[in-house]
């Protein structure tokens, strides 16, 4: 045996603890005792890592900092953990395992996507199909671990189906990024002084976009913004680039650092006194813009070819209230994240750039607003969204992760400007899912029956009392104790 932790920590006012160490069999054993203050017995250099526990541990709330805890294994990352942060170490290295693939290359796999890696974190991965984008059908794989988005996103790819399907079209694919720097001499001939540079910023990266070029992308632009009035000595070389089927995020950081390079250098060479603070692509992508629409007849009655007239006002009027007030366009826009975030997830994409560029655009106009609008117009219900997408569909995650590929297969292995459109489809088929049931039957209905699911799973029902209860709670309220009170009825039977 390696070593023995043992710690005991009171559970009254009086702090006390001990542990015990034994770094190995024939080793000095080390003994350390805490009552309020520490009394240290032996050296206890080795005390970060129990190797072997022989109770459970009561310091999950005794933390005590850690060295070279990267360097640790696997293994041992889970054992430092289980004794010094949970309360019941053996449970949660059982835990911990039962999530490992059975196959330690393919475990091996998602252990590399990040640092310190435990175990894996199950999301469900789903799929709603019949979606009609521009004419052709699709099954969108969704990964989300909130009930009832599916199923919205599956009922609106039906609704809209038989009512002309989704309309989606890229409106440009621009990315940004920026070089960010201070400068406070003469204006104009910081100005003469880039424009004079401007080709050695190409000629210094052609390395790094070769390839990108042969292909139709690369570097758009890259112009000097002067933004003194916002900080006091503040400009940056705003650039703009293709990265075509590439989320892009590498290519434009590794250019930005380029240029950064190029500009110390030249800047130096040419007597230019700036200070070059840092160099990052943006997720705010405004130009990276997508557009997916839905349009249909407005009659008297619903129809398989239209929407009521009744329908469509309040739908109308519930879109113009979340473009009003922005606590309801945050919780409105909540719900189009809902289906994007989704397939962003599915597709192996980066959801918070996705979250954080959207957001922004959402607040482009000076007040948080809806992102999507609805009007209606010579008997036409019309219903659109307008995003910035910047999206990837070769490279990062989507050719490591398996089930990533899995659902770029699923999508027919679009092309970044086709997820493009897919992503903004998933946003506002969910979207009109929640307006619909808002304005009509309220967003309760739906929801509680999955919340009974969820329920019933964690109170342990089988799968016949499931069946019985979910029978049962048809026409009742749902609620922790009524479904609480259904089971032990029906168990007492
Ligand atoms: C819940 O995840 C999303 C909704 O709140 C969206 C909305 O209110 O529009 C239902």
């Amino acid at each position: 045996m390696d070593g023995i932790a043992h710690t005991l920590q009171s559970r009254n006012i009086t702090t006390f603890r001990i542990e015990v160490f034994v770094l190995n069999r024939s080793s000095l054993l080390i003994i350390y005792l805490k009552l309020n203050f520490t009394v240290i017995l032996a050296d206890q250099k080795s005390n970060q890592i129990p190797r072997y526990c022989i109770f459970e541990s009561l310091n999950w709330n005794m933390q005590t900092p850690v060295e070279g805890f990267s360097k640790l294994s696997k293994e041992e990352k889970i054992q430092w953990i289980a004794h010094n942060c949970t309360k019941h170490p053996e449970a949660t290295k059982k835990l911990l395992q039962q999530y490992w693939n059975a196959d330690p290359q393919l475990q091996t796999v998602h252990d590399e996507f990040i640092e310190n890696t435990l175990s894996n974190y199950y999301l469900p991965f789903a799929v709603a199909p019949n979606f009609l984008i521009n004419g052709k059908l699709h099954t969108l794989p969704m990964v989300i671990e909130e009930s009832s988005v599916v199923a919205a996103a599956s009922k609106a790819a039906k609704f809209w189906h038989s009512r002309g399907g989704y309309i989606a079209k890229v409106l440009d694919t621009e990315k940004v990024g920026q070089v960010h720097f201070m400068f406070h001499g003469d204006k104009e001939a910081l100005h003469r002084f880039i424009a004079q540079i401007r080709p050695k910023f190409f000629e210094d990266t052609q390395v790094l976009t070769r390839n990108m070029q042969k292909r139709g992308g690369g570097i758009r632009d890259i112009t000097l913004k002067d933004k003194t009035n916002t900080l006091p000595g503040y400009f940056q070389l705003h650039c703009t680039f293709a990265t075509l089927d590439a989320m892009g995020a590498n290519f434009i950081n590794s250019c930005l650092e380029q240029f950064a390079k190029t500009l110390e250098r030249e800047a130096e060479a040419h007597g230019v006194g700036l200070e070059i603070l840092m160099s990052i692509l943006s997720n705010y992508v405004p130009n990276c813009l997508v557009r997916a629409e839905v349009n249909c007849p407005v009659y008297e009655e619903e129809s398989n070819s239209g929407v009521s007239l009744n329908f469509a006002e309040r739908f109308v009027q519930a879109v113009a209230i979340a473009q009003a007030e922005p606590y309801r366009a945050v919780t409105h826009n909540k719900g189009i994240m809902n289906g994007i975030d989704a397939v962003v997830l599915a597709t192996g994409n980066d959801f918070r750039a996705i979250e954080a560029g959207v957001h922004a655009y959402a607040s482009r106009k000076g007040q948080y607003s809806s992102l999507t609008h609805a009007q209606i117009e010579n008997g036409q219900f019309k219903f659109w969204l307008e995003i910035p997408l910047a999206l990837g569909t070769v490279g990062g995650l989507t050719s490591l992760h398996p089930l990533t590929k899995l659902a770029l297969e699923i999508l027919q292995d679009p092309s970044a400007e086709a997820l493009m459109q897919i992503v903004a489809v998933a946003g506002l088929a969910q979207n009109f899912a929640a307006l619909r049931s808002l304005v009509t039957t309220g967003i309760q209905q739906g929801h509680m029956k999955m919340h009974l699911l969820n329920l019933l799973n964690q109170m342990g029902a089988s799968a016949a009392e499931k069946k019985e209860l979910i029978g049962y709670f048809t026409d009742k309220t749902v609620s922790t104790a009524a479904v609480k009170e259904g089971l032990e009825l029906l168990r007492k039977k």
